[in-house]
């Protein structure tokens, strides 16, 4: 009989840290230390970065910008080790004003596009401990790999090949170039990473040019792309992201991409029957009768939760098998009630609204325009869905909902039980209980399990935890748990909400001490803290450090971190404690 997961906690919180504060802080008898950072080599003929000298060429051989989703895939895989293994990283987006210097908004050169091109996707790196705790890359791995804004990537699911998928340089319908806005992800059971195209609306510009009578028109507005030029610019010197010119080619991102890292040579994949929207993630949980269960949010304010059930079930004896399993099932979306209840709605064309009466001829239809779907099913609009996960020892759902300061305000929908601050800023946590306990079931009970913000504000609430306890947390983003079942969870945006730096916390979620959020880590200036990801050991905490400087410029940094000359650098790095002992014990 193994003896029941202790949910005790015994580190000294970290003081919160003022915006301006450029400096990580973990908690007494622990350290960090950088692993890797952006424009690192990731092989031996890459060459080191030089900030004066980029060029996409050498940005695709090195490790991408804005480090979000970090997972740990042991090696070889199947094993549970814990000093050996390979990080799978995904790139978000890119701050140019950071990165180059001399960056002019106004006039971005074809050279800075097309390096920001590569800074984006995905680093598969190598990596391993040694006997003295210290970890450190494997930079001639033959399991290294970039993935890029311009990878070939292949298009699955019952979208591949829609009419609305083909463009003048894949009239096919199934191979695009490159995955974009890689937010955060999930692994499989079976060795693989989802990882999630989120923001990729802001890449294509100047809807207003193509024809209003355009049916494409309107579900180019439902997903915020842009009327005129973007931000970034690079439509300038890409056609593919002109709307005008290419307006197929913005249908082929906002999709789950399935890469398996264990294998250099795999194309990665859009799994389109996950449907379309800003994912945040999607993170697996393997129903009673053997179905994979993938969660997801849509990351806008008052956007959705969604789940997708497999039609297969899951095979523990051929992980190769499972590859494809992603490419038949059901996507639900979910509605919250007053109650405490909430069903899971199927997004399947021809039930309901899901009708040529309303657009859709085709599933493929139901999945290109997954808004517009759970619209008209009556879902419940959101706070900004972030991370959403299943927790592996009590088997609930936990949804961090980041902020959203619209909510209740003139002509948006009001507060609801599930969304019940106005003008949040702060963000939640619910956590949810499918019924029966199994990832299938299509009807829940939800609760909240923390309202955050500053402890001294009347509208916070900590499940019920004494409030002069718990340390100030804002902006719930990325949610893990360690082998206790503890709920950790790291923040994006607390600067704003609560004037300090981001940072990564942890939190109980059973017995008298649930409720009781106590920071572990503080970040710098600028920065969002990402992840967060244990080794198998607990012993390790991996935590990406993103966007470190941001609100500065190349030329005015607000942040020098890591490297404390020059530029500030996105990077992941290591928290360990000096006797080795489990995180947070
Ligand atoms: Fe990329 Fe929703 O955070
Ligand atoms: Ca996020
Ligand atoms: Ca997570
Ligand atoms: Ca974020």
């Amino acid at each position: 009989v193994t003896a029941a997961p202790t949910s005790a906690l015994r580190f000294t919180p970290v003081t919160p840290t003022a915006p301006t504060f450029d400096d990580v802080v973990v908690p007494e008898g622990y350290y960090a230390r950088t692993l890797i950072r952006w424009g690192e080599p990731l092989s031996v003929r890459a060459p080191a970065h030089n900030v004066w000298e980029q060029t996409p060429q050498a940005q695709a051989e090195q490790v991408g910008y804005n480090c979000d989703f970090v997972g740990f895939l042991p090696l070889p895989f199947g094993s549970n080790v814990s000093d050996h293994g390979l990080l799978f990283i995904s790139h978000e987006y890119t701050n140019p004003e950071l990165m180059f210097p001399n960056y002019d908004f106004n006039a971005p050169t074809r050279n800075q596009v097309d390096v920001e091109l590569a800074a984006h996707g995905v680093s598969v790196v190598e990596i391993r401990r040694a006997y003295d705790g210290s970890w450190s890359y494997v930079r001639d791995s033959q399991y290294n790999r970039r993935i890029t804004g311009e990878t070939p990537i292949r298009i699955s699911g019952p979208a591949a090949g829609h009419e609305w998928l083909k463009t003048s340089e894949d009239p096919t319908g199934t191979v695009v170039r490159g995955t974009l806005n890689n937010c955060s992800g999930g692994k499989t059971p079976w060795g693989t990473v989802l990882t999630a195209e989120e923001n990729f609306h802001q890449y294509f510009g100047n809807l207003s040019k193509l024809d209003s009578s355009d049916p494409r028109v309107a579900v180019h507005k439902r997903y915020g792309i842009p009327a005129e030029t973007t931000e970034l610019q690079w439509e300038a010197f890409h056609a593919r992201f002109d709307v005008a010119q290419e307006p197929n080619e913005v249908f082929r991102f906002g999709w789950m991409v399935e890469v398996d890292p264990y294998d250099p040579t795999f194309t990665p994949v859009k799994r389109t029957a996950l449907g379309r929207f800003r994912h945040e993630a999607a993170t697996i949980g393997i129903a009673k009768k053997g179905q994979v269960v993938a969660y997801s949010g849509d990351d806008q304010q008052f956007e959705y939760i969604y789940k997708f059930i497999t039609k297969g079930t899951y095979n523990a004896k051929d992980r190769k098998a499972n590859i494809g399993i992603l490419d038949e099932g059901t996507l639900y979306v979910a509605k919250f009630n007053d109650d405490g209840s909430g069903v899971w709605m199927p997004l399947v064309y021809g039930q309901g609204p899901l009708t040529a009466a309303n657009g859709f001829h085709s599933q493929a239809d139901v999945l290109i325009n997954t808004r517009k779907a759970a619209d008209l099913l009556g879902a419940t609009k959101m706070d900004r869905p972030e991370d959403i996960e299943p927790n592996p020892v009590n088997k609930k759902i936990y949804i961090a909902l980041t902020n959203n300061s619209a909510r209740g305000t003139e002509g948006k929908p009001g507060v609801d039980a599930a969304n019940p601050r106005a003008k949040n800023r702060t963000g939640h946590v619910i956590e949810l209980t499918e019924a029966g306990d199994d990832y299938a079931s299509l009807t829940f009970t939800w609760e909240m399990l923390l309202l955050c913000g500053l402890p001294s504000d009347e509208s916070t609430y900590f499940a019920g935890y004494d409030k002069s306890k718990v340390s100030p947390i804002a902006c719930p983003d990325n949610v893990t748990f360690d082998n206790a079942g503890n709920l950790w969870i790291s923040t994006d945006g607390a600067a704003n909400a609560i004037k300090y730096n981001d940072g990564f916390f942890v939190v109980p979620v059973s017995g008298k001490e649930r409720g009781h959020v106590q920071q572990f880590f503080s970040s710098v200036a600028g920065s969002e803290v990402c992840g967060p990801e244990f080794t198998p050991d607990n012993r390790t905490v991996f935590l990406a450090i993103q966007h470190p400087g941001e609100g500065g410029t190349f030329e005015s940094p607000i942040s020098t971190w890591p490297d404390r000359v020059g530029l500030p650098r996105p990077s992941v790095l290591t928290i360990q404690a000096f006797d080795s002992r489990v995180i947070g014990s």
